[in-house]
């Protein structure tokens, strides 16, 4: 009783509010040494990260395309795909280059460049995975820059199985909440 806790609301339950009701198994406690701030950005962004890199199981060296870096996720992504010794390109608009670029990302302006053509420059021979964040007409576009369909794992758009790519396989259980705090005590989760 007491503890500070982080997790996963009940659908419909909401969490903007001074008491909600959490299921137990999607929920952990809040380490000591993290702040409340970053464990409440944990549950959606940060184990949707773990979630989709883990799906994508690339080797150090292989090249990642994040479409839509400058969100929640992207960054979350982007950050976690660095320390995971990948190479990594994302796009985003103008106003989130400079903070891409912080964390270690080859950043490509979807609505000033050709994004196709900017992103084969950083990436000649195709990606060894895609992470799409945006869905729709965007997905289509970054999804013929993977080398195979199945490199490409959409967050939100689940029409990408008709590319012939994969919807992220989502893990709300107490040992990824866990797994994700670690990351962010050790700087790997930096929202
Ligand atoms: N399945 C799951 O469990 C799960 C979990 C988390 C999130 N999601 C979904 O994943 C998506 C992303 O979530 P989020 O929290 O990261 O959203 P967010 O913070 O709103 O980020 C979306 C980003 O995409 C950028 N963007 C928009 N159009 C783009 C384009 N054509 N090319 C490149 N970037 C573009 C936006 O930048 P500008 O606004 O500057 O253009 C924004 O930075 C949402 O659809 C969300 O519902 C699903």
């Amino acid at each position: 009783m007491g503890d500070a806790v982080f997790g996963v609301a009940l659908t419909g339950g909401g969490t903007c509010a001074e008491t909600t009701v959490l299921p137990a198994r999607n929920t952990a406690r809040v380490p000591a040494s993290l702040s409340g701030a970053v464990a409440a950005t944990l549950p959606v962004a940060g184990t949707t990260a773990v979630d989709v890199l883990d799906q994508l199981d690339l080797p150090p060296g292989a090249a990642a395309l994040v479409n839509g870096v400058g969100g929640g996720v992207g960054l979350a992504v982007a950050r976690l795909a660095v320390v995971r010794d990948l190479r990594v390109v994302g796009t985003g608009s103008a106003a989130e280059r400079e903070h891409a670029e912080s964390i270690g990302v080859r950043f490509v302006d979807y609505a000033a460049e050709d994004v196709a053509a900017s992103a084969g420059e950083f990436v000649p021979g195709g990606f060894d995975g895609v992470v799409d964040l945006v869905g729709g007409s965007s997905l289509r576009l970054v999804a013929s820059l993977a080398r195979e369909p199945g490199d490409v794992v959409a967050v939100g758009d689940a029409s990408v199985a008709d590319l012939g790519g994969r919807f992220i396989q989502r893990r709300l259980d107490r040992e990824n909440l866990r797994h994700a705090a670690e990351l962010a005590l050790d700087g790997a989760l930096a929202p």
